[in-house]
């Protein structure tokens, strides 16, 4: 079989990094990729929002079987509906599906109506109602661009003040373009032990019926240490989740995961693909944060290298519907994943400054904004690389991989050095 997988980043090269493991795979592609993607797959230089030009590359290579979507805005624009009208098999949620991550007021409605724990919410498309409720409501309060914002479209107000300006930036200014042209207002939810909060991500494979969730895994959004600073794509993750355990996961499958599935399925809106939980563990039980219709970037980075089961068999089930009839199996222990980022991200940031890298142990590098540029290794986003280590726990696992990270140099390079440290209290 041959695959091709679409999408440029981190998250992208791991899931090739996973498929190449798979004896069931002749020829992996990648669309369009990065220099690493290119070590192991054949990049494809096809823009992969232009739906036509999709398809009419996938006229033109019927030798490639299978059909992988990552990333979130092909996704929401339909790509899979795309692939299938002309009977390629796909891995990923079609754009009815894609709703749950790609509008947060469809998300709300979904989890209010079926009674699924998240925040209070209400969500409006008109400035003045949206006022009135914020200053009914005070602070601290939440306000969410509806439609998808590259993950910059959560704005946390602490007082009044702030909520007043971020409605205005979100509704008016429309800082986040036509995603804020509806606006979810939600209730600050709080967590049950940290400040201001512990959350989890829970990649799940879903077939519509089956739901099976992966190993757990914590992100570190920030930019810098100690949570400060702007919020990023993602600049390092670690799993398992250290407070997560059996009860907790008895309890998120009971509420969460099942009811969701079934919700989907009662809206007309099947979900087949990775579903992505963003949980946070509050005085009042495991709530919602966010749905993604898609695996999590860098948390696929750290998820993936632990699953014992050939990934593309899991893929396979998940289009037939038969993911009841397979067994996943994960490893023990945990894994770390550093993201080495360019100096100035994720606001301005240059490009083409070359990476050199020494001993990297028995460490992965799994690379994001990367390229090859006269046959040398150079940057080629904010997010470069991700050093991925695997350990018999969360610390040894981080050592390994903050000692790789001291081979690996350009200018400008900037990483967290407190990857794996939070939530070590359980
Ligand atoms: P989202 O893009 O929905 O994941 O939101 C980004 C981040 O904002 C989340 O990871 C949380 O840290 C935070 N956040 C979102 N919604 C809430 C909420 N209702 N209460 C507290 N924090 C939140
Ligand atoms: N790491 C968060 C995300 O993929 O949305």
């Amino acid at each position: 079989m041959n695959v091709l997988v679409i999408g440029n980043g981190g998250r992208e090269h791991a899931v090739l990094q996973a498929l190449k493991k798979s004896p069931k795979i002749d020829k992996l592609y990648c669309m369009k990729g990065n220099a690493g993607t290119a070590e192991i797959a054949e990049n494809v230089n096809v823009d992969y929002m232009n739906a036509e030009a999709v398809k009419k590359f996938a006229l033109e290579n019927p030798q490639i079987d299978y059909y992988v979507v990552t990333p979130d805005d092909p996704l929401a624009a339909g790509l899979v509906d795309e692939l299938e009208s002309i009977g390629k098999r796909c891995f990923g949620p079609n754009k009815a599906a894609a709703q749950i991550e790609a509008s947060k007021a469809f998300a709300k409605e979904l989890m209010h109506k079926y009674g699924i724990p998240t925040a209070k919410s209400a969500t409006f498309d008109n400035y003045g109602d949206a006022l009135d409720y914020v200053r009914k409501e005070g602070a601290p309060i939440v306000l969410k661009a509806d439609g998808l914002a590259l993950g910059k479209g959560v704005l946390i107000c602490e007082t009044l003040k702030q909520a007043e300006e971020g409605l205005k930036e979100i509704m008016l200014d429309k800082t986040f373009g036509s995603a804020g042209n509806k606006i979810v207002v939600e209730e600050c939810m709080r967590g049950l032990k940290y400040t201001p909060g512990e959350e989890v991500s829970v990649l799940c494979f879903t077939d519509g019926n089956t739901i099976v969730p992966m190993l757990t895994s914590c992100d570190h959004k920030r930019a810098f240490d100690g949570d400060k600073g702007l919020n990023t794509g993602g600049m390092g993750t670690f799993s398992p989740c250290p407070f997560w355990n059996e009860q907790l996961e008895k309890e998120v499958y009971e509420t969460i995961l099942l009811p969701t599935v079934k919700a989907m399925n009662a809206e007309g809106k099947p979900f087949k693909g990775c579903l992505y939980f963003g949980l946070m563990r509050t005085d009042k039980g495991m709530k919602v944060v966010e749905y993604n219709s898609r695996f999590g970037d860098p948390e696929t980075q750290v998820v993936l290298p632990m699953l014992k089961t050939d990934l593309f068999e899991i893929f396979q089930a998940v289009t037939d519907g038969t993911l009841d009839k397979i067994k996943i199996e994960w490893e023990e222990g945990a894994c770390v994943c550093v993201v080495l980022a360019s100096g100035g991200y994720p606001v301005h940031y240059q490009k083409g400054k070359e990476i050199t890298i020494g001993d990297m142990g028995d460490c992965t590098l799994v690379h994001a904004g990367t390229a090859l540029k006269d046959g040398k290794l150079v940057t080629n986003g904010g997010r470069v690389l991700g050093v991925v280590a695997k350990g018999e726990n969360v610390e040894a696992a981080r050592k390994k991989a903050y000692a790789a990270v001291k081979n690996i140099s350009w200018e400008g390079m900037y990483c967290r050095s407190d990857i794996g440290v939070k939530y070590r209290e359980g």
